[in-house]
């Protein structure tokens, strides 16, 4: 069979670790790997490349894809769909595998509702993908923001000063919670709790009193800004404040044990659905079971925060 994979939207890290794993469980399955760079760009320009073994090798550690990456609104029309297919079709190139996000699987979607085999591999730092308990790229991206916590924490103490944290997550806090509850932050602001901003000044004012001196508040970028809500901060307790954006250095990095085994182990159930003819499918985490679930049940169901963590959180950062 002749397989095909790209990656599309944000980049995270462990997407070459799911490259690596395509592209040699489809070679010791007799089929040949085609990637495709940039994205579905790439898919609509023709920009493909037969993969072997060999060109996956040295790949595991690195952050990034090695396939690059794109948003292609050309793509999202109908047009641009069935010249997708088009460009696969005239290579006889019989399945897709996309390694993204929510949007890059509404792309993916498009396609098997045209009768072209495709499967997704949930690749987003931002753990915002329904019916699986993880994304690839979230440990990563959670671990390197715990790292600037921590580096924070010790000039925080030195100085005696409050630090906003803003980190990334689109409209989903996972990155802050759990990098938040880790860190042993003050507070978490996350887009799924409304903000009790004088709960947080209140939490803030009792610590200083008990003789606490530094704090460190971590808000998701879905809430607001770090700037806004430092400043706002700032007025009321009048405390020393400081604000730091952690941006797009959480997306990139050396992946965590963890995303290099998550990478490996859906890329290689990717292939395997594709070998069966069983598209239309997102590949996911269940109970740390491999599991393969419908489109369907990924754009149509609910995403709720862990609110046993959330609460768990309240109660430590005191
Ligand atoms: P992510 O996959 O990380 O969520 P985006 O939302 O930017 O990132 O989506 C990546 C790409 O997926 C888009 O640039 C576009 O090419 C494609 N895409 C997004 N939404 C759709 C859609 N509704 N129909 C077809 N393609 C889409
Ligand atoms: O979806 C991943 C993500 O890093 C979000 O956390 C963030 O809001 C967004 O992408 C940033 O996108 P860009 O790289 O286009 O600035």
């Amino acid at each position: 069979m002749r397989i095909a994979v790209l990656t599309s939207g944000g980049d995270s890290p462990g997407m070459n670790a799911a490259i690596r794993a395509v592209v040699r469980r489809g070679i010791a399955n007799n089929s040949e790997v085609y990637g495709i760079y940039h994205g579905y760009k790439g898919l609509l320009n023709g920009d493909f490349v037969q993969m072997t073994a060999g060109s996956v090798g040295d790949i595991i550690q690195r952050g990034g894809t090695i396939l690059r990456s794109s948003r292609c609104d050309e793509f999202k029309s109908e047009e641009g769909q069935l010249k997708g297919i088009e460009q696969l079709k005239q290579r006889e190139i019989q399945g897709l595998i996309v390694i993204g996000g929510d949007g890059s699987f509404m792309g993916a979607k498009k396609l098997w509702d045209k009768g072209f085999l495709t499967v997704g591999v949930p690749g987003t730092i931002d753990n915002d993908i329904a019916s699986t308990d993880v994304t690839l790229g979230f440990d990563t991206a959670v671990n390197t923001v715990l790292d600037s916590i921590d580096r924070i924490r010790d000039t925080a103490t030195s100085h005696e000063r409050t630090f906003v944290i803003e980190v990334m997550g689109r409209d989903r806090g996972d990155i802050a919670l759990w990098a938040g509850l880790t860190g042993g932050a003050e507070s978490i602001l996350i887009p799924e709790i409304e903000v009790d901003m004088q709960d947080i000044v209140k939490r803030l004012q009792q610590g200083y009193d008990r003789g606490k001196k530094h704090s460190i508040i971590i808000v998701s970028e879905g809430v607001s800004s770090g700037a806004k809500v430092a400043e706002a901060l700032k007025e009321e307790t009048g405390f020393d404040t400081r604000v730091t954006v952690l941006g797009h250095v959480q997306r990139g990095g050396s992946p965590t044990a963890f995303d290099r085994m998550l990478g490996s182990r859906l890329g290689a159930k990717a292939v395997d659905l594709i070998l069966a003819g069983d598209g239309g499918k997102m590949v996911g985490m269940n109970k740390n079971r491999v599991v393969s679930v419908d489109f369907e049940n990924v754009f149509n169901k609910e995403l709720k925060i862990n609110q046993d963590m959330y609460n768990v959180s309240k109660t430590l950062s005191i």
